[in-house]
């Protein structure tokens, strides 16, 4: 400590070249000469211990460093000051905000509307087999919609069950009944899959199943829930029409068409329905002398074609910013 006193133009030299440009050189700076360790307090506590006719001289010395320690800090301030110092007024630009996906959002609304109706939510596989898909639904074993060009086969050779990408939602039936006892009221949303791809068909696509099974339900409470739904999604003034139709696992079945102004005041399908067929019941262990019902089976991106008017079912898929912007979504 003595020679540094004795001769302090090194130290004062060392301390006046500091490259201070940053903040890890300030604290660098100040652990070597400020902080506890560092040489200003060791300088400070030798000169403490100093006797009186010393101190004159070398506090003068000892002040002259603390000088230096000080204007090196103070030109670092300037410094930050300049390069640091924001302008709090600027307005920024909004970064651009992530969304949910419109199919997200129109199964969320479907979800919602059967909601205050009692309707629960449930899932499944999306890998199934040929038993939930088709044989319980009551599809003959020949039936056109097992064939190859329709279904995704999975290859399971050496597996016990036929295995396929589930080709609708209503597979969700069978597990729910078979795995618990009715009543049943349950929306099943999902994934499905089917060999076929253009303009208005996609091999991935997302259907919304809708089950109802209890003592007391009849083809009427099947139209008028329908009818509440489409009159929620669509607005009170939509015109809708029930029109026969064939599915195994329903009997009667039927399709709703609403009318759809932007097309020319056409008729147009969106969802298909009926009363569960009294084979699908017992295929499931139900009685179907005591237990009816009805479900229906609709397709997520249709529903979002239609209200949205949008023309090209891939436009769902690419992840084009501007359509999925929520400006342009709402
Ligand atoms: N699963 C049928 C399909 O994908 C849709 C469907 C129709 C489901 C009638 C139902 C129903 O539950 O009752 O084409």
């Amino acid at each position: 400590m003595k020679e540094l006193l004795d001769n302090p133009v090194k130290l004062i030299e060392e301390i006046d070249s500091f490259s201070l440009n940053t903040i890890a050189q300030k604290i660098e700076f100040q652990t070597r000469y400020t902080g506890k360790e560092g040489i200003f307090k060791k300088l400070n506590e030798y000169f403490r211990n100093l006797p009186p006719e010393e101190k004159k001289n070398y506090g003068l010395i000892l002040n002259k460093i603390k000088v230096h320690i000080e204007n090196k800090l103070a030109s670092f301030k300037i410094q930050s000051a300049n390069f640091k110092r924001e302008d709090i007024t600027r307005s920024i630009e909004t970064p651009f905000l992530g969304s949910t996906h419109i199919l997200n959002d129109v199964a969320e609304e479907v979800i919602k509307i059967f909601g205050r109706l009692g309707f629960e939510v449930e899932e499944g596989p999306e890998v199934e087999t040929e038993f939930y898909n088709f044989t319980a639904l009551n599809f003959p074993e020949n039936h056109p919609a097992r064939d190859m060009q329709d279904t995704f086969f999975i290859n399971s050779e050496d597996l016990d069950s036929i295995y396929i990408l589930r080709t609708h939602t209503s597979p969700v039936q069978i597990r729910k009944m078979i795995n618990g006892k009715p009543p049943f009221r349950f929306l099943a949303p999902g994934k499905v899959f089917r060999c076929d791809h253009d303009a208005t068909h996609s091999p991935i696509f997302h259907q919304i199943e809708g089950l109802y099974i209890d003592e007391l339900v009849s083809f009427q409470d099947l139209k008028e829930t329908l009818h509440f739904f489409a009159e929620e999604f669509f607005g009170k003034d939509i015109e809708l029409r029930f029109r026969p139709s064939f599915f195994p696992f329903t009997e009667p079945s039927a399709e709703m068409d609403i009318q759809w102004e932007f097309k020319g005041n056409r008729w147009l399908e969106i969802l298909g329905c009926g009363m569960v067929h009294p084979q699908v019941l017992e295929n499931c262990n139900i009685d179907s002398k005591k237990w009816k019902g009805f479900a229906f089976g609709l397709g997520v991106e249709r529903l979002a074609m239609l209200k949205y008017n949008i023309s090209d079912i891939r436009l769902f898929y690419e992840g084009d910013v501007r359509f999925l912007t929520p400006q342009l979504n709402h």
